[in-house]
């Protein structure tokens, strides 16, 4: 007969147990008093035994056409393993058990809808602000319908943009958006999509802006986009409210600013250095930006245009036409 080896394995913050060669991580813990969640009994359809590997990946068992069917369903990210699926191969291995007790199964089960981990994870991602310009004076000249309906449309080409560049928005505040590029790919990819998307949205606004804002409200529309990268820490808080992914990290905060920026430059578009030699577009003119709680001065490029005066687009007594031509 032979002799099964047997590991040790950490459950960190609760203890460290041993498991034997062919013993699931979920048998082992169950073994050990270990109160470890198995809703489904061990047969891969709950995931309420699913674990976030620390250290080890690589000591555990391949994955099983069982777990990859629910893992697909989950879009779990690589260091989430079910337990009852798992077994240890070698040593070291660190787990967190993530459903702990009744009240966590909410948070992590039912949010198949979400496009991403529920958990939270570090990753390097392109931060993406945009803010319409010179808002406020079209929100007291219209009503409030026409205000909404406005921000729609725009708000509707700046998503069609994003997303065809593999984009996600995170949220929009009042007349600005946050999106973040990279979910999915490398940060390289991410960069040149955020770049494009970026182009492609001051394209389509410049259409809107002709063919129909200054049509039917005498209005051109300005917006400005502002863009970092970075690691950040992407999770979900589980709410349950707008697929509330939370994206947050000093990335984040550098991004938002560079987009302030855009009027103390008179810039329509600034991306920093960080951004520029992922995407390794070429050189743009660039600028030094101080900012508040950061270090060093952050280098941005400037890709955009400068603003017309807000003045000169709401002209509500005057021909469409005009509006159109540049200020000299
Ligand atoms: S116990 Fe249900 S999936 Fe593992």
């Amino acid at each position: 007969m032979t002799a099964h080896k047997t590991f040790h394995i950490e459950f960190i913050g609760e203890k460290t147990i041993p498991i034997e060669e062919g013993e699931s991580v979920l048998d082992a813990a169950l073994k050990a008093g270990i109160p470890h969640y198995h809703t489904c009994g061990g047969h891969a359809r709950c995931s309420t035994c699913r674990i976030l590997v620390s250290k080890g990946k690589e000591h555990l068992s391949a994955i099983n056409d069982k777990e990859a069917a629910l893992r697909e369903q989950l879009t779990f990210p690589s260091n989430v393993r079910l337990a009852c699926q798992t077994f240890v191969e070698n040593a070291p291995v660190s787990i967190h058990r993530i459903i702990r007790d009744v009240s966590d199964v909410d948070l992590y089960i039912d949010q198949s809808e979400n496009d991403f981990s529920e958990l939270g994870e570090e990753k390097e991602l392109v931060l993406f602000f945009l803010d319409i310009r010179d808002f406020t004076p079209f929100m007291e000249a219209y009503l409030a319908f026409d205000v909404i309906h406005i921000l729609r449309k725009l708000f509707g080409i700046c998503r069609t943009c994003i997303e065809a560049g593999g984009g996600k928005i995170i949220e929009t505040a009042g007349d600005g958006l946050y999106a973040v590029f990279g979910l999915r790919c490398s940060p390289e990819t991410a960069a040149m999509n955020a770049i494009e998307s970026g182009f492609a949205i001051f394209k389509e606004l410049e259409n809107f802006n002709r063919d129909y804002v200054q049509k039917y409200f005498r209005h051109r529309f300005q917006i400005g986009i502002g863009m970092h990268c970075g690691n950040v820490i992407v999770g979900n808080v589980g709410l349950g409210i707008n697929n509330n992914l939370t994206v947050m990290g000093l990335p984040v905060n550098i991004a938002s600013r560079i987009q302030s920026a855009t009027k103390d430059l008179n810039n329509s578009f600034l991306l920093s250095n960080d951004v520029l030699k992922q995407a390794e577009t070429k050189d743009y003119p660039s600028a030094l930006l101080t900012m508040k709680g950061v270090t060093d001065p952050i280098q941005v490029h400037l890709l955009g245009e400068p603003y017309y005066p807000a003045s000169v687009f709401l002209l509500k007594d005057k021909k469409a036409e005009n509006i159109a031509a540049p200020l000299t």
